[in-house]
């Protein structure tokens, strides 16, 4: 049967560092208070004039040098983002030109901080119906352009990246051995809508608007929902916990991390956590974990590793992936 292999990986944050020490000269808060609260120390901001798309550029450009294609190669780019270069075209279209790709579909998918899983699972069902046959599927956002930079609530939590992986079509033998996406599950609840979301839009106020959330209704769905789409994933493979090599959760808050490895009784060792350098980086989150834990040799080929993410919407979803 045909999978979605994992071929390369990359990642690229902007150079701009922002401390918790120096987010405690901008709002009233202080490094103890966001480390005990979410783990995080710093975050990266995108310069001036450095687009989502520019950072998408970077980590694609990383991850196809890391699997050895060329721009000739891929035949589908789909960007997840929720901070988009334009209304359309799309930043993956945008990406695709400053990759002198001139083949195949470009298009971004938006479900905000699930939106890579969305985006991986979207990638493999084309390439498994045999629409392409390499993607490069990419996690891409500027956060720092939708905050509210007087919001103490909201401004420590987030930061700016891009992460990508290249997945190729190829013939497997069928089975829980194979390479590739072995299983995906997405799920949504617009019931949550107002928990977490932007008051703006060109439909409705024509503006950009800047992120609201209510933190502690999002933190009281986040486990729960996290636990039943990996159930999912556990119950559609025949596999637990035990299984995983790697767990490489949506980086949002380190609370969040542990409290789910905990309820799914998976091992502290296996837990890949980013979230104390990159702070939230919606979409690029994970992709962006995977590749640290790919360059520094965690993950390696064969290793069972098991992604999920919970946004705005709500959105949630879980991958499992045989490197
Ligand atoms: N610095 C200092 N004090 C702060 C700050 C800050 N940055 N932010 C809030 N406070 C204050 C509040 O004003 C409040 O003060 P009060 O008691 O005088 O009213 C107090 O701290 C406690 O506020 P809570 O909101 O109850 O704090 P909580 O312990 O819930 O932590 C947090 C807030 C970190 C946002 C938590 O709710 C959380 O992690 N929620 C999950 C949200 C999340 O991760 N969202 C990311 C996007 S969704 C996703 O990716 C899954």
């Amino acid at each position: 049967m045909i999978r979605s292999v994992v071929r390369g990986t990359g990642s690229y944050l902007p150079e701009k560092l922002l401390t918790n020490s120096e987010l405690a000269t901008m709002v009233e808060t202080s490094d103890e208070w966001i480390v005990q609260r979410t783990g995080i120390s710093e975050r990266h901001i995108a310069a001036e004039g450095q687009f989502t798309s520019d950072l998408a550029v970077e980590a694609a450009t990383r991850a196809l040098a890391d699997a050895g294609f060329g721009p000739d190669d891929i035949d589908l780019i789909i960007v997840a983002t929720a901070t988009p270069d334009y209304t359309f075209p799309a930043t993956a279209v945008i990406v695709q030109e400053k990759l002198g790709i001139h083949q195949g579909a470009a298009f971004d998918v938006q479900a905000v901080c699930t939106g890579f899983v969305y985006a991986l699972s979207t990638a493999d069902a084309l390439l498994r119906a045999g629409n392409g046959k390499r993607a490069l599927v990419i996690g891409a956002e500027t956060f720092s352009r939708i905050l509210d930079w007087n919001d103490r609530t909201t401004c420590v939590l987030f930061g700016d990246g891009a992460g990508a992986v290249v997945l190729e079509a190829q013939e497997q033998p069928g089975g829980n051995d194979d390479r590739g996406v072995l299983t995906s599950h997405l799920r949504s609840d617009g019931r949550h809508k107002n928990k977490l979301f932007v008051d703006g839009g060109v439909s409705s106020t024509r503006t950009a608007g800047h992120l609201r959330m209510e933190g502690r209704e999002v933190f009281k769905y986040a486990v729960g929902m996290i636990t039943d789409v990996i159930m999912a994933a556990f119950a559609a493979t025949g596999t637990g916990p035990d299984d995983i090599d790697w767990f490489v959760p949506h980086q949002a808050n380190q609370r969040i991390i542990d409290a789910s490895a905990r309820k799914l009784e998976i091992a502290e060792s296996k837990v890949v956590s980013t979230v104390k350098y990159h702070g939230n980086t919606s979409a690029a989150s994970i992709p962006l974990a995977l590749d640290v834990a790919r360059k520094d040799g965690r993950i390696q080929e064969g290793d069972l590793v098991l992604l999920e993410a919970m946004g705005g919407g709500f959105t949630w979803g879980s991958a499992l992936v045989r490197w």
